[in-house]
């Protein structure tokens, strides 16, 4: 809720290497996630009625906001809340494997985790430009993916992410360049799968 801050980061800039260089981290983390808290605070300081909402309300109440900011607000209530989801379900060395009650929904859904990491990373190379590739609970004990633009979360459509993946150049472009597929691959292999079983359960 306003004022907005940036969350804490559960590990160092550098614990994510070989896959996220510490420089595309730190820069990921203060100047763009940053910027989104900064932008969104200045956005809404004129509206105290927003002000008792999180960024996950203020996305999913969006036609409620003034057309003035309502773009602007989407966006950066939009950046903030991705983020905090991508830094939360990430973990250095990663957990390897889905576990618990979501492998069974996944093994159900998608036939194996192989089939959905194709899934993420087929999806993740068909969005044209920048946003985010989701693993999201469209209802109780289903599993789907999908990908959005920009900073749209697939709350606005009423879909709950469990697990979110950059698909921004600034989230990849130092280290990779063009190779989003490359990037894809690696970090899936560094996902807290302990994190997003407890999304899950808790979607
Ligand atoms: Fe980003």
């Amino acid at each position: 809720m306003y004022p907005f801050n940036l969350p804490k980061l559960n590990f160092n800039y550098s614990d994510l290497e070989p896959i996220i260089d510490s420089k595309t981290m730190d820069i990921h983390y203060n100047k763009h996630h940053g910027g989104y808290v900064n932008n969104l605070n200045i956005l809404l300081v004129d509206f105290p009625e927003f002000h008792g909402y999180s960024a996950e309300g203020l996305l999913i109440n969006h036609l409620k906001l003034p057309e003035s900011i309502r773009q602007a607000v989407i966006n950066n209530a939009g950046g903030h809340l991705n983020h905090t989801l991508f830094w939360d379900i990430l973990t250095p060395g990663g957990s390897v494997k889905p576990i618990d009650e979501i492998k069974d929904c996944i093994d159900e859904c998608f036939g194996s985790f192989d089939q959905l990491k194709n899934r993420l990373i087929e999806e993740g190379l068909n969005r044209f430009g920048s946003g985010w590739v989701w693993l999201v609970t469209p209802s109780k004990d289903k599993l789907e993916v999908l990908s959005t633009p920009n900073q749209d979360n697939p709350v606005m459509i009423g879909k709950k992410p469990v697990l979110g993946i950059d698909l921004w150049e600034h989230a990849y472009y130092l280290q990779y360049q063009n190779r989003r597929k490359d990037y894809l691959e690696s970090v899936i292999t560094i996902l807290n799968w302990d994190k997003i079983n407890f999304n899950f359960l808790s979607s």
